[in-house]
């Protein structure tokens, strides 16, 4: 009873917040509109910039090995919608230069690879490049996330050139194999579903750890059979 009672509190000071967040974004995003648009477009330009730099190390290794290394390229600009909701989460102070400080996945690049040996190969010809500056590495293929998440997540500082000015902009890098692609999309979709019963969430959550593992598998023996043919 005292539990439910506070839990109702919880959610009443919750929508409150909510509230004067929303009025006080609202106002900040009328406020700003032109400059919010600048920054938008200068995102929207890192990740142009850094999608042609894994475009041609795709060309380069494509002509050196025969093969694509790199089988696709996503890309996705934060939506202002979850970047308020990250101002939220995280009380982020909601100003410009705080949105370029703190938010370091406004301009997302997810590179999926054919094979996990291809991942590290990009990274070192990436991370070589003299105008990427390397902020943050999480290696999640040497150490999967508990729930099985695998993925090499980078934060790097990249130069645009602009009319009159070189800005650095910020982005979050996300390389990962088929395999691990395939796990982190089905994972992503089962996290929103709602109104699973706890001890039905418990079974998921432990197939989930188990498919990422047989999937960690695949990529060894599919490795493992790129090679013999490359060797033969
Ligand atoms: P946030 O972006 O605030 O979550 O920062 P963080 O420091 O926790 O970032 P992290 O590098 O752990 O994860 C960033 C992104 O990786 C997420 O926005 C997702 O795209 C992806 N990701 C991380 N963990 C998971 C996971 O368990 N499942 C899936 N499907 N994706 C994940
Ligand atoms: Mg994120």
């Amino acid at each position: 009873m005292q539990l439910s009672k506070i839990r109702l509190n919880e959610n009443k000071e919750q929508i409150i917040i909510n509230r004067i967040l929303s009025d006080e974004s609202i106002d900040f995003t009328k406020e700003n509109s032109l400059p919010l648009e600048t920054l938008m477009a200068y995102y929207r330009c890192v990740i142009m910039e850094i999608e042609t730099k894994f475009r041609v190390l795709n060309e380069q290794l494509s002509l050196q090995y025969d093969r694509n290394p790199i089988e696709s390229i996503k890309t996705r600009l934060k939506s202002w919608e979850s970047i308020l909701r990250k101002v939220r989460n995280k009380n982020i102070p909601l100003n410009l230069e705080s949105l370029e400080k703190n938010i370091n996945d406004i301009a997302g690049i997810r590179v999926i690879c054919s094979f996990q040996e291809d991942i590290y190969q990009l990274l070192e010809s990436f991370l070589r490049q003299d105008d990427v500056k390397l902020i943050k590495k999480k290696d999640y293929i040497k150490n999967p996330k508990p729930n099985g998440y695998k993925s090499l997540h980078l934060i790097v500082e990249v130069p645009i050139f602009l009319q009159n000015e070189t800005k650095l902009m910020k982005a979050e890098v996300q390389l990962r194999t088929i395999a691990m692609d395939f796990w982190a999309s089905l994972e992503h979709k089962l996290r929103y579903k709602k109104n699973i019963p706890e001890d039905e969430a418990e079974i998921i959550a432990e197939e989930l750890l188990e498919c990422s593992e047989i999937s960690s598998a695949l990529d060894k023996r599919m490795q493992a059979i790129k090679n013999r043919i490359i060797n033969n």
